[in-house]
């Protein structure tokens, strides 16, 4: 089958075999399947991060594992379990309209609740990390469910364990988060303190906040309805404070951010800078409105990108001696 419906950048690769799962039981029947056939599987989510380069020979198990539901209720918080196969948007809009606060920051991200913590989903100043509480995976080895809390997923910077050393070992099947009553609200960045004053919003609420993000992602962001990408293609690099004080001299207009492990540094201005920004080259090209996603125009190919990228990459190293690095997984 074409794998074209099932990867936001529109790419249109195959799968030899595809199968689509509803509960833990038919999961670990696909993953008996695979393994009786000598086939390795492939667990998709949205597939909203990844570029598909070729055709599919493994066994594709579409993870769409549902259900919402309230585990535990504290004094100032609930325990909200959702199944993997749960769209991330969706599941938003259910906290917002249940009052459960947390990820209303994290409105609009594509994917799925099983994927967000796979590569800890941010936006806005919220990580999954902030609001997680455990997670349940099935090991793949011995088709056991497993239980990770948050320290056992290791999370960094659009990094967790499951990208790492557990790569490939591991379905997750159902995220609990810790969803709060009293909403702590993160309007430190400056796009959403804009939008909330140019709608008038003197008293603040998860739902206007959740408006505000789903506003800037719709004006910068193109709709993968429509212009098939996969989101931020690479990741935000972090370098040295002295990396960083040579390149100010050399460019005074950097924008650089202070973290643990020195100054990041947006790579959508490094690319901008070296002249990609709206750039096209056929069906495919660099977004006018936000240098760090890469489009598909229709017919792309998984290949033109991923040159694409390499050209992308290759041109910062030479003019800001600096690597960035792929966020989406290449197939
Ligand atoms: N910038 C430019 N030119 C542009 C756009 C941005 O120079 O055309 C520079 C500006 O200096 C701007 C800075 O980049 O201040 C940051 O831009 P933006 O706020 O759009 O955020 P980002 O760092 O490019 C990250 C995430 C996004 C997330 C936004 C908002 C990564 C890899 N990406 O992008 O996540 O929505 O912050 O928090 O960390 C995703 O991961 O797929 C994703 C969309």
């Amino acid at each position: 089958i074409s794998l074209r419906p099932y990867n936001t950048f529109g790419i249109d690769k195959t799968a030899r075999f595809f199968v689509a799962v509803t509960s833990i039981a038919q999961l670990k029947e696909a993953l008996a399947w695979a393994k009786s056939q000598n086939i390795k599987p492939l667990i998709l989510g949205g597939g909203s991060n990844i570029l598909l380069t070729k055709n599919q020979d493994k066994l594709i198990i579409k993870n769409e594992i549902a259900g919402v539901k309230v585990i535990k209720e504290e004094a100032d918080f609930f325990l909200i379990e959702a199944g993997a196969g749960v769209n991330w948007h969706q599941f938003v809009l259910t906290a917002i309209k249940n009052n459960w606060a947390g990820i209303e920051n994290l409105s609009l991200i594509p994917g799925t609740v099983g994927a967000s913590p796979m590569q800890n989903i941010g936006a806005y100043g919220v990580e999954i990390k902030d609001v997680f509480s455990s997670l349940k995976a099935l090991n793949r080895e011995t088709l056991e469910i497993e239980e990770f809390n948050a320290a056992q997923c290791q999370f960094g910077y659009r990094e967790s364990i499951f990208k790492h050393e557990l790569k490939g070992k591991y379905v997750i099947c159902s995220v609990v988060f810790k969803l709060t009553k009293e909403p702590i609200y993160h309007t430190e960045y400056g796009a959403i303190q804009e939008t909330l004053e140019a709608n008038g919003i003197n008293e603040l609420s998860i739902k206007a906040i959740s408006d505000a993000v789903i506003q800037i992602r719709q004006s910068k962001l193109p709709d993968p309805k429509e212009i098939g990408n996969s989101g931020s293609f690479f990741k935000n690099p972090t370098i040295s404070t002295e990396h960083y004080e040579g390149l100010k001299s050399l460019h005074p207009t950097i924008p650089g951010y202070l973290n643990d492990e020195g100054i990041k540094v947006p790579a959508a201005w490094l690319i901008e800078q070296c002249g990609w920004k709206g750039q096209r080259f056929g069906e495919i090209g660099v977004h006018s409105k936000q240098p760090l996603v890469l489009v598909n125009y229709g017919e792309g190919d998984g290949n033109e990108i991923k040159n694409l990228s390499e050209k992308i990459q290759k041109s910062v190293f030479e003019k800001f001696n600096i690597n960035i690095h792929p966020e989406v997984n290449f197939l």
